[in-house]
């Protein structure tokens, strides 16, 4: 008799505890906003038509915001007399893009909903990076995102600079600041080949094309001919050859040693036995496995520490507290 009621509640437990930190399945909004999740998708579709950079710009907006404090919409706060937001630490400054799309996305979500605030900007991120990873990188890159993401009621930079990793980091403190985030070396290898997609300035890879000597030679000259030692800073380049399509591409790159930044490089050493040298050889022959587990570690950076029940809010505007 013991034995069945432990059995019971054994199974009670798998059942009631919910799988992704308190949120809900992707049908969370349909009775109160049937709508949500159509008018993200076609705003974000119309802003990567208008600009396919867009879409890289957005994925990476969610990955900010999940890496500060979880994924609670933090990165979308202005500055206030209360605190000095993340908007202006190092790694956004001049940099993250996507802002307005932000609030073009959420002035149609509200009109949508017809009780105007129900969606949170958080889930508007996550969907928003779901939304363009499935359309630069095609279905199988297509997964579920879970929802019910509150907004954080404050932001901090400090914490945006201590959190967010610079490019310039090696491979244990890569390694280091995922594992702070609960995330391993699958997802560090997967969730890197982010930058498959977009671009970025030259001051943030000139050290590795001037300095790095693990960089294939022909790679380093023809980017410093966009990215002097003095000036330039603003100057892009692709973060891979095929920028606007999310593809293998990125770890093939690795191989032939032309990563763009130090710690994508960092990935592929060609030391035998190392693990990670070996995901990045697996992926590059093998897209389906790559797709697969890009779409398991997006799954797990989305649902990273969010703010549920009746914690935060519902921002009404993006970028303020209510
Ligand atoms: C592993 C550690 C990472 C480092 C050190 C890093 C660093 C950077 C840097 C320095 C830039 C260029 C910023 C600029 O030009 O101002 C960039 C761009 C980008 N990153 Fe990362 N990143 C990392 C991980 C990720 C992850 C996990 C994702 C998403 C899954 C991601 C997605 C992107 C995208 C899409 C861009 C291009 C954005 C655009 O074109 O607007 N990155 N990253
Ligand atoms: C700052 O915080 C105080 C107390 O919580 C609040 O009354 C005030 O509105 C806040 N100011 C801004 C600009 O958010
Ligand atoms: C780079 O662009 C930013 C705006 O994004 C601007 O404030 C800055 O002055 C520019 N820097 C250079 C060196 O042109
Ligand atoms: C995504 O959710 C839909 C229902 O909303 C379901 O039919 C589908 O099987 C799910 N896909 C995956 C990959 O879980
Ligand atoms: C990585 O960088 C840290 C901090 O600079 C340093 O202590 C460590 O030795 C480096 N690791 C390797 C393998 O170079
Ligand atoms: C290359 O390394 C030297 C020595 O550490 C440093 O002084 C120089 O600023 C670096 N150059 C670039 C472009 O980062
Ligand atoms: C790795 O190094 C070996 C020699 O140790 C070399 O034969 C091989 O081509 C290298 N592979 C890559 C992808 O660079």
């Amino acid at each position: 008799m013991a034995a069945f009621y432990s059995f019971v509640l054994c199974f009670i437990l798998v059942i009631v505890i919910p799988t992704s930190a308190g949120l809900s399945p992707e049908s969370f909004y349909t009775a109160e906003c049937p709508r949500a999740l159509s008018t993200i998708k076609s705003v974000v579709k119309k802003a990567i038509n208008r600009e396919p950079r867009m879409g890289a710009s957005l994925l990476r907006m969610h990955f900010h915001d999940c890496f500060v404090n979880g994924c609670d919409g933090s990165v979308l706060l202005d500055d206030t007399a209360n605190f000095t937001g993340e908007k202006t630490a190092f790694p956004n400054l001049n940099s993250l893009r996507g802002f307005e799309v932000v609030d073009e996305i959420k002035d149609a979500v509200n009109k949508a909903c017809p009780d105007r605030n129900i969606v949170s900007c958080a889930d508007i991120l996550a969907v928003a990076a779901r939304d363009s990873v499935a359309i630069l990188g095609g279905t199988s890159f297509s997964y579920n995102v879970s929802l019910g993401r509150k907004d954080a009621k404050t932001a901090s930079r400090d914490d945006a600079n201590t959190n967010l990793p610079p490019p310039v980091f090696n491979f244990s403190q890569l390694l280091s600041n995922f594992q702070s985030h609960g995330l391993d070396l699958k997802d560090l290898v997967a969730l890197s080949a982010g930058h498959s997609i977009g671009l970025a300035r030259c001051i943030t890879f000139r050290g590795r094309i001037y300095n790095d000597t693990d960089i294939d030679p022909t790679f380093a000259s023809s980017l410093q001919k966009g990215c002097p030692l003095s000036g330039g800073d603003n100057n892009t380049a692709p973060l891979d050859a095929t920028p606007k399509l999310l593809d293998n591409v990125y770890f093939k790159s690795l191989l032939e040693s032309k990563g763009l930044f130090h710690s994508d490089q960092e990935l592929f050493k060609n030391i035998t036995g190392s693990e990670s040298d070996n995901l990045v050889k697996h992926y590059s022959t093998n897209p389906s496995d790559f797709a697969k587990d890009f779409r398991a570690s997006m799954i797990k950076m989305s649902n990273m520490k969010p703010l549920t029940g009746d914690e935060g809010e519902i921002r009404l505007n993006c970028r303020k507290v209510n």
